[in-house]
């Protein structure tokens, strides 16, 4: 599948997609940014790559500059490749003496002189306004970072060129920039249901007519797109035991292999002696642990496997798992953190990304 404007197929894009305007910044930063990089556009240089960062899959895709260019491509991200989100990276000239050059803008909304939104024949002015959750974690990332930055209305543009001052008139309304894509990114982001932030820097300033040099650009650029790396990157984190199973996994593997070797039945008392000297204060619980999942250690691989498909697949709370699914088909880095041994964690076939579970000798 491809369309008149990007040769990729579906799946080769990423949920979550950041774009510059600069298709050559893209090329750059996906080079720079991402491993295991793959190219997956080139029709009308509009370059776009898949790669991962921090093991988290992300594409890097130009958009062009204003927008009915970054309409075209925002348009069909979200419809034909099930693209989630956007986050654009860009930058913008200030309106506001107190938003310096390299100063960051996290868009909130954003106003327009355009007519982009007619197409919806709204019986008014629609609003196009950022998604908040991933606004909320720019905000927490430039915190961290110590970056000096803004939360705002811009102006979307079609014009970059004013013939005349009419740019006051936004300024008096608490516009905060201009720069001349983010309207049409939220208004289709909201038209698809999907979500869409900009990032900017302040690049020159409409006030003071300063400047900044390439090389401060592309400082304060760098931060901008860890900050967007960064929000790029979900995790979600479930239990074992009492959330993907419902019981405790420990005591089905003990009543499994009981089952099987009612002989071993005697080394139960070395659990109640580690168990006693817990008690006691004597040792610590994990020894007793270890004891109770003394079965692991006269298990080869294909029986623990064995015991993990006929004993706890069956136990799946399957509303979880469609849960866990929903969340790794919306691009999250998925992790089992459970106090269950990796010894038998290890043989599950969920789509879990990491198992951190409690290590055994085995
Ligand atoms: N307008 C004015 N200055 C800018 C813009 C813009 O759209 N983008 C970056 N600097």
């Amino acid at each position: 599948m491809s369309t008149p404007h990007n040769q990729a197929n579906k799946g080769d894009i990423a949920k979550t997609v950041l774009m510059p305007g600069d298709p050559l910044r893209a090329k750059y930063l996906a080079e720079t940014y991402l491993e295991n990089v793959k190219q997956f556009n080139a029709t009308r240089s509009m370059f776009g790559y898949t790669g991962t960062y921090k093991g988290k899959e992300v594409s890097i895709m130009g958009s062009g500059m204003g927008m009915p260019s970054i309409g075209i491509y925002s348009y069909e991200l979200f419809h034909f490749y099930d693209v989630e989100n956007i986050i654009r990276i860009g930058s913008c000239g200030s309106f506001k003496e107190d938003v310096h050059l390299r100063d960051i803008i996290i868009v909130q909304g954003a106003c327009t002189d355009s007519n982009y939104a007619h197409q919806y024949e709204l019986p008014g002015t629609y609003s196009a306004i950022s998604d908040y959750s991933l606004l909320e974690k720019a905000v927490e990332k430039a915190k961290e970072k110590n970056l000096t930055y803004h939360v705002g209305n811009v102006l979307s543009s079609d014009l970059f060129y004013h013939a005349d001052n009419k740019a006051d008139k936004w300024i008096k309304m608490g516009c905060l920039a201009t720069e001349m894509e983010s309207y049409a990114l939220f208004a289709n982001a909201a038209y698809a249901g999907k979500k869409a932030l900009t990032l900017l820097t302040v690049s020159d300033s409409l006030v003071t007519s300063e400047e900044t040099t390439a090389e401060e650009r592309e400082k304060t650029f760098t931060a901008m797109m860890e900050v967007a790396l960064e929000i790029a990157t979900k995790f979600a984190f479930f239990d074992f035991d009492d959330t993907l199973i419902h019981g405790d996994s420990g005591g089905k593997l003990l009543k499994y292999y009981l089952k099987r070797h009612p002989l071993s039945v005697f080394r139960l008392l070395k659990v109640v002696y580690h168990y006693a000297l817990y008690l006691l204060k004597i040792e610590p619980l994990n020894k007793a642990k270890s004891a109770w999942l003394y079965p692991l250690d006269y298990m080869n691989d294909q029986e623990i496997e064995k015991f993990y498909q006929e004993e706890l697949e069956p136990c799946y709370y399957l509303n979880v798992i469609e849960e866990l699914k929903k969340k790794k088909a919306e691009g999250y880095i998925i992790y089992i953190c459970s106090a269950s041994a990796e010894a038998y964690l290890r043989f599950c076939k969920l789509p879990v990304d990491e198992i951190l579970g409690t290590k055994t000798l085995i």
